[in-house]
């Protein structure tokens, strides 16, 4: 299959990037803003490079992972978090839709309040309580509107080795500080960014359609994913469990956006290993 990646230098898309290089039977063509050849460049918010970039490279399927992901910068650049996040998959779906081409779109658990109380399925009533929350809930409702066969994949709290993940933020503060306050009060599933390309691989490969909530099994507050960081890493430091209100971010977080995969191992037998059991792995390489 030849697969198109948006985005392909973030944290998601250089896995998913790897991943699908590993693998003989795919083509990959990398696509980003920055960092790549200038041939390779593609702004998802040009509409009309959007629809020539595709329509020249034919790809059999275009997988999503740029976005602007920045949750308190969106607080502030509103129309930049709605110009990629929300414009920017309208046009993707559009090329897709005259291109014949198969959309694969990532989003998050930000897209609901975080107050069910209970974990989320993929038919629960979005209700994103930040800018961008909002702007990616707009895409999905661009990418139902426009298409009838697409794949839409939830997930969260993502951990990678390229990019800024709070594996990364917890180790550097652990270096120069001795003690570390962590909010108690949010919780969700950390997801390894190579487990995910891994998945959604396998939906791609499965034909799978529809929206998925794709996370690592199992959750925990972000106070106990820095306990677990510390405990399998070392590192002398304090750590304090605080409620969100005390760090007072400009953007609202959901406090229990845990996503439900059943649907995932009911309809596609997939499961993905436990977060814990992920962290131990990312933490035993060389960074
Ligand atoms: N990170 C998380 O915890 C998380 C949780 C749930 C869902 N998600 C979703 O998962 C996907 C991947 O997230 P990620 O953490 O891998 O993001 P990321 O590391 O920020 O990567 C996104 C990539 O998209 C690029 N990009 C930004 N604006 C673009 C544009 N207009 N056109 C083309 N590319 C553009 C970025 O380039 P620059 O770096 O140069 O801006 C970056 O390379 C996103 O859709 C995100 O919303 C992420």
């Amino acid at each position: 299959m030849r697969v198109l990646i948006t985005g392909a230098r973030g944290m998601l898309g250089s896995d998913l990037s790897l991943i699908i290089v590993g693998e003989k039977k795919h083509q990959l063509v990398e696509t980003d803003i920055a960092e790549l050849p200038e041939s390779s460049r593609l702004d998802i918010t040009w509409k009309e490079k959007v629809n020539d970039f595709i329509a020249r490279e034919k790809p059999e399927v275009v997988v999503n992972t740029a976005g602007y992901t920045d949750v308190d910068g969106c607080e502030k650049n509103v129309e930049l978090a709605f110009s990629v996040n929300s414009e920017g998959v309208k046009n993707l779906a559009l090329a897709c839709l005259k291109s014949q081409t198969f959309l694969v779109h990532l989003s998050t658990d930000y897209i609901f309040d975080g107050r069910k109380g209970m974990p989320y399925c993929e038919d629960d009533l979005p209700n994103p309580l930040s800018i961008y929350g909002r702007s990616k809930l707009q895409g999905e409702v661009y990418l139902e509107q426009i298409l009838d066969h697409y794949l839409l994949i939830r997930t969260q709290w993502l951990c990678g080795r390229r990019g800024k993940n709070f594996i990364e933020t917890i180790l550097n503060q652990v270096r120069d500080k001795k003690e570390l306050r962590v909010v108690d009060d949010q919780w969700g599933s950390p997801t390894f960014t190579r487990d995910l390309s891994w998945a959604i691989k396998e939906l791609i490969e499965k034909g799978a359609k529809g929206i998925y909530h794709v996370v690592n099994y199992g959750y925990c507050s972000w106070f106990q994913f820095a306990q677990k960081i510390l405990e399998l890493n070392g590192g002398q430091v304090d750590l304090t469990p605080i409620r969100s209100a005390e760090i007072n971010r400009p953007a609202p977080r959901p406090p229990f956006s845990v996503l439900s995969t059943e649907k995932l191992k009911k309809n596609m037998g997939i499961v993905l290993p436990a977060w814990q059991d992920s962290l131990k792995e990312y933490l035993s390489k060389e960074r």
